[in-house]
């Protein structure tokens, strides 16, 4: 019998205070009624930490504690004096004529995707992957679009961080670029996996307090650009942020992008193409997270955003201050002489249309730093843009991480990523602004393609398209297992080029990659060559360079694989979890 249509009848009174404790299953759910202090209670049996029977519990002066990892709940209210834990969700309880009755369906406090969103923030704040990983999976089945955990994660990582900008937010701003590469579960993994980088970043961090930008309205663009590049150049972080806010406020997405570019090449491949690459992933993000929270045009999140790489430009290493960029050729001297030369370049180069020579890529990858020089320079001077010489770099380092000898030290791998991903960085710049400066950040990538050469000695060989017969998904599952075992560079590097020539299909193989990545505790830049890898696939149109795009990012991850897979087995929690699964067995 119901007192109304909610409430159901649960236990008889006179028993349960005899127990102290009975369970009871109404609607599918597991509820906990306790007898306390001459009150009911009744909460959800399931601990919202990992799933132990709260009827198992302890029940002391209004606490109930779980016996696995020692949770505690206010027993009236399900509060948690342990935030790693969650709230445990209790249930209405009336009692009548010596019955207990439990509403087993009660409104929720606040909406599914309100209560996920908070639990990501707590996550982030304590710095607790199961608990962001639960609260993306919340969010996710509540059906809310991925730009609002985003949103949150970037909005958190960019005020919580002194340092600003940094590899969490590029990995988080990456792992949104692919998601769409990635199976239902995996978009999952992906947003987890730039949230709890993210988090690592800002744990133990002072936050990043804003500088309000100059009130002035009446400054040009040109004269913005200058203060921004006198600010950099003399590293003074809080002039460079006033500007640039005020540069966001007043200008528009291309022109920031422009000063912000002659800011991040004024000196030469700052710290080792971190910068360029960090102020690239800024504005990406805000492709994903502008009209989600916050208006598309909400200037204050974009100053935000793009404020938080200040530091980055500031306090970079600049690499005419390497030996490597001086000796034994001054390769930084040729780098200010081209940027001096370059107007003179484009004036004569203005009016053509640029045909590449087809050994324009092989120059890059040769070894006199000079004939890379009158390449480019040549190149500019027959009309050349900054997105046309984009693409060659990239593709001639891609070239240096596929034929990367695995006789190298193995810290080397960061070398010739770092060229890569910088590549591609500048090459997704372009597409936002066409600015001169553009070029000399293509002139430092063809240069550090040229300082990389002796990596690729011996080179290790590039599958080269043949006819197979076998089949595809054979050598796909073949190709997953060499990411189980240790060293398996060169045989991952040919399945994945077999693969192609079996005709497999290249978005099955880039969602098997991503699963492959996702599973592992993979680091910052392999979590980054797979994203550069997949951008160049989707934007190459020969089949020679979208071979590369996939067998680059194949090799760095057979490199670096496999891993102890910490963070998948929280995901796995969390995903059982979420499905009502038993976690912990009796
Ligand atoms: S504290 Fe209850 S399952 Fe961990």
């Amino acid at each position: 019998m119901a007192t109304d249509d909610r409430f159901v009848e649960a236990a008889d009174l006179e028993s349960l205070r005899d127990e102290g404790r009975t369970l009871v299953s109404e609607g599918g759910r597991h509820i906990a009624l306790f007898h306390h202090e001459d009150e009911v209670y009744a909460v959800d049996n399931r601990c919202p930490h990992m799933g132990f029977p709260l009827s198992d519990g302890t029940v002391d002066e209004g606490v109930l504690t779980c016996h696995w990892h020692h949770a505690r709940f206010e027993l009236s209210c399900g509060d948690t004096f342990d935030p790693w834990a969650d709230d445990v969700q209790t249930f209405p309880v009336e009692v009548r004529d010596g019955m207990v009755y439990v509403d087993p369906d009660p409104e929720p406090d606040v909406p599914p995707e309100t209560h996920w969103r908070n639990r990501l923030a707590d996550g982030l704040q304590e710095d607790i992957p199961l608990v962001m990983a639960k609260a993306i999976i919340g969010l996710d089945a509540a059906g809310v679009d991925y730009s609002v955990p985003l949103g949150t994660v970037v909005d958190f990582g960019t005020t919580y961080r002194r340092a600003g900008w940094g590899s969490g937010l590029t990995i988080a701003t990456a792992m949104a670029n692919v998601l769409d590469d990635f199976d239902a579960a995996d978009r999952r993994r992906a947003l987890f996996t730039g949230a709890r980088h993210v988090a690592d970043d800002c744990a133990g961090e002072p936050p990043r307090f804003p500088q309000h930008p100059l009130s002035t309205t009446s400054v040009s663009k040109d004269r913005l650009k200058k203060w921004l590049r006198d600010a950099v150049e003399v590293r003074d972080s809080d002039a460079a942020e006033r500007t640039l806010r005020a540069a966001v406020a007043h200008l528009d997405a291309a022109d920031v992008a422009e000063l912000l570019v002659a800011a991040a090449t004024d000196s030469i491949f700052l710290d080792t193409g971190h910068t360029f690459d960090f102020l690239n992933k800024a504005f990406e993000v805000l492709d994903h997270v502008g009209a989600s929270e916050r208006e598309e045009s909400d200037p204050d999140r974009m100053a935000d955003v793009l404020a938080s790489t200040v530091e980055s430009l500031t306090d970079a290493t600049r690499s005419e201050e390497l030996s490597s960029w001086r000796q034994p050729i001054d390769l930084a001297a040729l780098r200010f002489a081209f940027e001096d030369d370059l107007p003179d370049l484009r004036a004569n180069g203005d009016a053509d249309s640029w045909d590449r020579p087809e050994d324009f890529v092989e120059t890059l990858l040769s070894d006199d730093p000079h004939d890379i020089d009158d390449a480019i320079r040549s190149a500019v001077r027959d009309g050349a843009t900054p997105a046309d010489l984009a693409t060659p770099v990239t593709t001639a380092a891609m070239r240096r991480v596929v034929q990367f000898s695995t006789a190298n030290e193995f810290s080397d791998w960061n070398t010739v990523h770092h060229t890569f991903t910088y590549a591609n960085a500048v090459e997704e710049m372009a597409r936002r602004t066409d600015a001169d400066e553009l070029y000399r950040a293509v002139y430092d990538g063809a240069m550090r393609v040229y300082l990389n050469r002796f990596l690729n000695m011996p080179s290790a060989p590039i599958p080269e398209p043949s006819e197979t017969d076998r089949d595809p998904e054979t050598i796909r599952a073949a190709l997953l297992e060499t990411f189980d075992v240790e060293g398996e560079v060169d045989r991952a590097t040919k399945l994945a080029g077999e693969y192609l020539d079996a005709g497999g299909d290249p978005a099955a193989l880039k969602e098997s990659l991503g699963h492959a990545l996702l599973r592992e505790d993979a680091g910052f830049h392999t979590l980054q060559a797979v994203e550069a890898g997949f951008r160049q696939f989707d934007r190459s149109d020969s089949e020679t360079r979208r071979r590369l795009a996939v067998l680059a990012p194949t090799r760095y991850m057979a490199a670096h694989f496999p891993t102890r897979r910490e963070n998948e087995q929280t995901f796995t929690i969390a995903a059982r979890l979420h499905r009502g699964e038993r976690i912990h067995e009796n």
